[in-house]
């Protein structure tokens, strides 16, 4: 008996372990070759203007579809003592991981902008604002996309932070750049979302961006 608990809990073990990695990864679907990768990385150029006064007001917008960009938008939020939006698009994503990855490369290559939940309101309000995206397909969730489009960020200063699944940021940060011209956009915070990251790691960032102490 003891020893067919002591099994049934390595099977539910070895299960939960593997609904995590699905999680994380968009398994087999995405197999880059190492040079695309490394051209890839290359392309990331950002700003660092580490002047931003402390006491700028700022604002932390994200989209999460698992949970992984919440928890650093989260961080990010109690460093800065600002305000914090999560964008949700109208019709939610499917809870199905391989349908949203489907959906997501579908999205992504017609340049489709999901209508959001609510506007984002009060922008003027936020000298500072933090964008936070998963990668998706190597770039912005389309809901990012959606709320870069729509929102008035002129004379902004933007500041990225992403989370991926191992395959880096892609060209996020010029899709940012291209959604929000009018904007100061500076260098991104990238992160493995399978990761977890102390508080004084995102500090250090803050830091480097001009937020630090
Ligand atoms: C539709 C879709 C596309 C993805 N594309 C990529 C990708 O191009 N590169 C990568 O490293 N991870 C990719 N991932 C994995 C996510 O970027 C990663 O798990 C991220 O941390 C998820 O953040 P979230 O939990 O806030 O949604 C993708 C995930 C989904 C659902």
């Amino acid at each position: 008996m003891k020893k067919y608990i002591v099994l049934m809990v390595a099977v539910a073990a070895v299960g939960a372990f593997a609904a995590m990695a699905a999680l994380q990864k968009p398994a087999a679907v995405f197999a880059p070759s190492q040079a695309a990768h490394t051209a890839a990385a290359a392309s990331q150029t950002g700003e660092t203007v580490p002047n931003i006064p402390k006491d700028k007001k700022a604002l932390v917008v994200y989209f999460s579809y698992s949970g992984n960009t919440r928890i650093i938008a989260e961080q990010i939020r109690q460093s800065v003592d600002g305000d914090i939006v999560e964008l949700q698009p109208l019709t939610p994503y499917s809870a199905d991981y391989d349908t949203v990855v489907k959906q997501g490369k579908q999205e992504i290559e017609s340049g489709f902008k999901p209508p959001l939940k609510a506007k984002v309101e009060s922008l003027a309000a936020y000298d500072v604002i933090f964008v936070g995206t998963p990668i998706w397909w190597y770039t912005i969730a389309p809901p990012v996309a959606s709320f870069l489009a729509e929102s008035d960020l002129a004379g902004k200063t933007i500041i990225p932070f992403c989370t991926h699944g191992g395959y880096g940021p892609g060209h996020n940060l010029e899709d940012i750049k291209k959604l929000a011209p009018k904007s100061r956009v500076l260098n991104e915070l990238v992160l493995n979302g399978s990761k977890t990251y102390a508080q004084k790691d995102i500090l250090a960032w803050l830091s480097k961006v001009g937020f630090g102490e």
